[in-house]
């Protein structure tokens, strides 16, 4: 019946090669993630223009992250719907135990292996269904997975200035034209404040607080660009961040290396001076000697084998993780063989303390108008991308049911949102009857 249909529409428009995954009824959607946007940066700087975006859209109150609550693993998040343990990105840096090397963040974005460990990125599985997707600096964005990569991609350069606001302008240009000229269906945008002004002056600095008003101008400005570009009732917004941010505390520090009768000579491995985080390998037959004179060294810090660190993290039970793993109270930061952590902002904390909670804002043709949303944690937000964008999700850890009271009843195939919706699937003999008749396959896919 369907590829009836197909033929028939075909019929129809026969000649033109037209977009045939562009139907009138997908809307586009841009991802944006500001950084280390903690969930009430909001609230004691004036900012117009996300008060105004969440007048015509939905506000959550805050949004839980994943744990650890660091950068990379975070974003992957979002772009697979799986918690830490179940992507695999399980920290910011590559590693190696048995050699002993560790890359820093931006040299681990270009190591496809550390990314592609057995979950897809939503753009590949937005590609393989006909999209067409483009990412800017958005972590994840460099490596291949399954040999497939993002189709329109840029990278920022080493030493790349992530503060600069008419970078932001550009970029934000660069995405309305990938929507305009390119036709693309989704893009992620990523910006590295107020992450980097967080850090280094502390969540609670006037630094912090200008670098809201410069996010807050950019927010205008995007929302300007998308309106003079046409998109507005054609592209639904998404803008949220990865974590929040807390204040280093300075005093009883936790220093690894003074702890009695602990040596670093019991180690094979170790991955510390990396905020509140610490991965262990104890060399064989130490395992319960360093987990004992670590284990109640210092009230803030936490020590677990593996297989005993909480559940509620979804954390631990992956391969990549080590047998002994370390993470501290809010505040406290770990420290290994030196010091050499001078932040005045940190995370990677517990990701139910407050200061680790984060921001999620939308708008758009599918949006309710002035909705507030009750807290709720980033897995599921991957569900809700796929929606919108039409697409079959992959096996994932969150749920659409959490996400869909921001939902407008009325938006095209979703009926009025009581039952499920039809997926893409269900197209694809219509898109399939359309492209052998037109004779155009090769501009589909
Ligand atoms: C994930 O990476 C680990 C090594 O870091 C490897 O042992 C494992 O096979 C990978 N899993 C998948 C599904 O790629
Ligand atoms: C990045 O650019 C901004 C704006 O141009 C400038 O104020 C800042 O000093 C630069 N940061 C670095 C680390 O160069
Ligand atoms: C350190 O080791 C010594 C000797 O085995 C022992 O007496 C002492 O209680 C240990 N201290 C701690 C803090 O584990
Ligand atoms: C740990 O992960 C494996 C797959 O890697 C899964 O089969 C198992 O159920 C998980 N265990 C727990 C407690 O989640
Ligand atoms: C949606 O439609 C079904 C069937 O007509 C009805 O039972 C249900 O109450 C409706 N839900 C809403 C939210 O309107
Ligand atoms: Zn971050």
């Amino acid at each position: 019946m369907l590829l009836a249909l197909g033929l028939l529409f075909a019929a129809l428009s026969l000649g033109r090669c037209i977009p045939l995954q562009q139907g009138p009824s997908r809307s586009k959607l841009l991802l944006v993630s500001f950084d280390g946007f903690r969930w009430n940066y909001d609230q004691d700087v004036d900012t117009p223009n996300l008060d105004t975006m969440a007048a015509d859209g939905v506000k959550a109150k805050y949004m839980t992250p994943a744990f650890v609550t660091l950068t990379s693993p975070c974003h992957f998040t979002l772009l697979t719907g799986r918690y830490l343990e179940n992507h695999g990105v399980i920290h910011n840096m590559w590693f190696d135990t048995k050699t002993g090397v560790r890359l820093p963040y931006y040299t681990t974005q270009g190591i496809s292996s550390w990314w592609d460990n057995g979950s897809l990125p939503i753009w590949i599985t937005a590609q393989r269904q006909g999209l067409k997707t483009g990412s800017i600096h958005f972590p994840g964005t460099k490596a291949k997975y399954q040999k497939e990569e993002v189709y329109k991609k840029l990278v920022e350069p080493p030493l790349f200035n992530y503060s600069n606001e008419a970078n932001w302008r550009q970029s934000i240009n660069t995405a309305m034209e990938w929507f305009t000229a390119e036709n693309l269906d989704f893009i992620t945008l990523y910006f590295g404040e107020p992450d980097s002004t967080g850090h280094k002056f502390g969540p609670e600095s006037t630094q912090r607080k200008n670098m809201i008003k410069q996010v807050d101008r950019t927010i205008g400005y995007l929302r300007q660009r998308i309106r003079e570009s046409g998109l507005e009732s054609n592209l639904n917004l998404i803008i949220t961040s990865d974590h929040g941010m807390e204040t280093v505390i300075k005093t009883n520090e936790i220093h690894i290396r003074t702890f009695s009768n602990f040596t670093f000579k019991d180690l094979d491995f170790e991955l510390l001076d990396y905020g509140p985080n610490g991965l262990l390998v104890p060399k064989e037959g130490k395992l319960e000697h360093v987990y004992s004179v670590l284990k109640n060294a210092h009230p803030k810090l936490h020590v677990y084998k593996k297989e005993e660190f909480p559940k509620r993290f979804h954390y631990a039970n992956h391969s990549r993780i080590t047998p002994l793993l370390l993470y501290s109270d809010p505040g406290y930061v770990i420290h290994g063989r030196y010091k050499v952590q001078f932040n005045k902002g940190e995370h990677g904390f517990d990701n139910q303390a407050m200061n680790m909670k984060t921001i999620f804002r939308a708008v758009g043709p599918s949006f309710k108008k002035g909705l507030v949303v009750e807290p709720f944690d980033s897995v599921n937000v991957y569900a809700l991308l796929c929606e919108l964008l039409g697409i079959t999700p992959e096996p994932h850890d969150g749920s659409l049911e959490v996400t869909k009271p921001m939902l407008r009843e009325s938006t095209g195939n979703e009926g009025n949102g009581s039952g499920p919706s039809p997926r893409p699937a269900s197209k694809l003999p219509l898109m399939l009857g359309l492209a052998l008749v037109l004779g155009c396959w090769g501009g589909v896919f």
